[in-house]
């Protein structure tokens, strides 16, 4: 296969699409996909993981920095940009393998022929460092200018977020020194030309080759003290060092997270496309900072963190790279504190974790945040103060990463505390009803964002009594293993009331044809299909939930809600409830958000629609290489990278096709792969123990690096032995 993707011609309707397409990252930052003589206005963009500034009102949202790779070619003081010249060829390409995006474009300025090529990287080896090699050719003797700067002028959607507080060279090194506004956290963008000058003209011959070489540096916050004794150390190495150093890194993330699929080339391409950009986008080296809902691909969603998180990425950094899970785990204990400050905001006990969280876990989701097309007034929605299940999803993170790696020492790092601070919230938000002697939810936003302040959303109700099953299994074992730790916990803690509300919790059952119901009173709305509720739509992007979208009246829903609980909690319910179910809500589901279609993907696997499985798993797999996905949610840009979406074509190849499902001490391997697939072959980390699968269609290999002694494996239901 090829492990990389090409657009051969340039096509300025596809600038912004293709700055998410084909963005590089190494977990700090993330540059869109955009040519370097573009600047804002064509949404380029270095985006910082973790640095977040607020302008006056405006919202909160994570910091693009200077652009460090701006650079231009100039012809009688005419600009070579394919937005005004002739452009005879072009092409744009990313290698997934590597991390490195180039581009090759030939311009005409009269009978002459300019070739601009360039090629460049943020390495993965030093996460602070942004690589670029530009060169210029012609085919006849030709005077050019080439420029090249780190450009202050950035794009934000939320106003400015630094100023430049001062310029200045040192030892050849420039030295760009901001600070953001509302913090005051400095920042400092580092600017060594190996190759050339700043400005430089030259004049080529039609064999000759003028290349430019820089390497950049960016810092911010306490990095900043060491940041010119490190940049200085590593800015002159050679380009090839740099770039063979950054590509070894990606050999070592492949070895461990390819997924192989035989016979069928495209699959492959999107399977491989999402881990690529899975990979490109996680904290690497910081539990401070978390993955935001579009990646680093710029401040939509405010570079926040939601429960994509949890339910879609962290599997794969689990089952792959325990190490990485644990930055993410961390990040939600780090901020902890946040979620508490924002229980007591809504008159709750406990920890209620942010709908969008960003570094202090302080929710900086606003209560107005959906504009009314029709009005133009600002919509009030619920997703921050009654999204609640995101509480119980970070939970579930927290012990999906327990269980996958082996390791539980965060439960005495503050992972117990946690835990329980979660299910006070729960405990506190839930409502006792003497009548049922029962534990209700009530007033809250499921998955499906189109009804709001629903009763008793399964899915809801049934990840708080999983976080209260959680908070005795993490209570037992810190009294196993860390009785101080245990001991001080019950002093400080009362936990009589755990048990009542873990037997009484309220959890919608299937009905008697089988069906789950999505909340109290679901059944008795509008049976309209999807084609005749769009029918209705006045106003393009108009959006269908909030407090009187078309969608709230209907059974009409934005994404897997009663599917996701059947895929979260796979072993809980049997394979016909899950057909039924999936079959009910299939034609009701609008998709309308990118989290969606894997859960209907696995859940189709398991039930043995492999033909939906397959189309879900690629509406999946392509969100990014396509970019089908709603742009605007009322007249809100949310374009970017998908990254839940990316996690969730992992989880379709692994749990779906390759039907992995675990409990605490055992994983199964029941494969069943597309029909027309030859192979799919996967490697997981179970317990500290390297698996690698091979299914076919009427077979499955199974081979394990290291001891397995320990650990129990089944396939087929069978019992494993290496
Ligand atoms: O978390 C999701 C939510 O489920 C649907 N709207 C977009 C959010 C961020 O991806």
């Amino acid at each position: 296969m090829d492990w990389f993707i090409r657009e051969e011609n340039f096509n300025k309707d596809n600038i912004e699409l293709n700055g998410s397409r084909y963005l590089i990252g190494n977990g700090y930052m993330g540059y869109r996909g955009t040519l370097e003589e573009f600047g804002a206005q064509q949404l380029v963009a270095l985006n910082l993981a973790g640095l977040f500034d607020q302008n006056g009102q405006l919202w909160r949202e994570s910091v693009n920095a200077p652009n460090p790779f701006y650079t231009v070619t100039y012809i009688d003081n005419k600009e070579l940009n394919p937005l005004i010249s002739d452009v005879v060829a072009h092409e744009q390409t990313l290698y997934i393998d590597k991390g490195i995006h180039t581009r090759r474009t030939q311009f005409k300025v009269d009978n002459t022929v300019i070739t601009v090529e360039a090629e460049r990287f943020v390495s993965m080896k030093r996460e602070n460092l942004a690589v670029l090699k530009y060169s210029v050719s012609a085919d006849k003797n030709t005077e050019i200018k080439v420029k090249t700067l780190v450009d202050s002028n950035v794009w934000n959607i939320n106003g400015d977020h630094f100023a430049v507080e001062e310029s200045k060279s040192e030892n050849g090194i420039n030295i760009m020194s901001l600070r953001t506004l509302e913090k005051g956290i400095p920042m400092r963008v580092y600017e060594y030309i190996q190759s050339g000058e700043n400005d430089n003209t030259v004049t080529l011959k039609p064999d000759e080759t003028f290349t430019i070489i820089k390497v950049c540096g960016i810092y911010w916050g306490e990095e900043i003290e060491s940041s010119y004794e490190s940049f200085k150390n590593v800015c002159s190495k050679e380009y090839e060092e740099l770039k063979a150093e950054h590509i070894g890194v990606w050999q070592g993330i492949w070895e461990n997270s390819d997924v192989v699929i035989e016979g069928d080339k495209e699959a492959q391409k999107a399977m491989r496309y999402s881990i690529y950009h899975l990979s490109s986008i996680v904290p690497r080296n910081t539990d401070k900072s978390g993955i935001p809902a579009r990646g680093l691909s710029g401040q939509v969603y405010k570079g926040a963190s939601f429960w994509d998180t949890e339910m879609f990425m962290l599997p794969f950094f689990s089952f792959t790279d325990p190490s990485l899970a644990k930055n993410l785990v961390n990040y939600r204990l780090n901020t902890i504190d946040g979620a508490k400050r924002k229980a007591k905001e809504f008159g709750h006990k406990g920890a209620f974790y942010a709908w969008e969280s960003q570094e202090t876990g302080d929710d900086v989701c606003t209560l107005f945040n959906i504009t009314d097309v029709f009005t133009n007034r600002p919509m009030r929605t619920h997703f921050k103060d009654k999204q609640i299940h995101v509480t119980a999803d970070v939970v579930y993170g927290l012990w999906e990463y327990c269980t996958v790696s082996g390791d539980y020492s965060v439960l005495a790092c503050g992972g117990l505390d946690m835990i329980y601070q979660c299910l006070l919230f729960f405990y506190s938000y839930s409502c006792y009803k003497p009548m049922e002697n029962r534990y209700e939810i009530n007033d809250v936003v499921g998955p499906d964002e189109y009804h709001e302040r629903v009763n008793n959303n399964p899915y809801t109700n049934k990840m708080a009594a999983y976080t209260a099953e959680v908070f005795a299994k993490a209570l037992e074992y810190v009294k196993e293993n860390n009785k101080d730790i245990y001991e001080k916990f019950i002093d400080k803690n009362d936990i009589s009331w755990v048990q009542d509300f873990l037997e009484k919790i309220y959890i919608p059952e299937p009905d008697e044809r089988g069906i789950i119901e999505q909340f109290d009173g679901y059944f008795r709305l509008e049976d309209v299909s999807l084609e005749e509720l769009k029918e209705r739509i006045i106003i393009p992007n108009e959006y269908l939930g909030g407090t009187n979208g078309l969608a709230t009246t209907t059974r009409i829903l934005k994404q897997a809600d009663v599917v996701m609980l059947l895929n979260v909690f796979r072993a809980h319910y049997d394979s016909e409830i899950k057909r039924i179910n999936w079959e009910y809500y299939e034609p009701y589901t609008e998709h309308g958000s990118s989290l969606s279609a894997c859960a209907y993907a696995i859940v189709a696997a398991e039930i043995g629609k492999l033909e939906w499985a397959y189309e879900y798993f690629m509406k999946t797999a392509t969100v990014d290489l396509t970019g089908k996905t709603k742009q605007y949610l009322g007249s809100l840009y949310i374009g970017g990278t998908h990254p839940a979406a990316n996690g969730g074509s992992w989880n379709t190849a692994v749990f779906g096709f390759g039907g992995v499902s675990y409990t605490e001490d055992t994983i199964d391997i029941s494969p069943r792969i597309p029909k027309h697939w030859k192979s799919l072959e996967f490697k997981l980390l179970w317990k500290g123990v390297r698996i690698s699968v091979r299914a076919t269609q009427n077979n499955v290999e199974v081979s394990c690096d290291g001891n397995s002694d320990n650990i129990n494996i089944t396939v087929n239901k069978e019992k494993f032995t290496a």
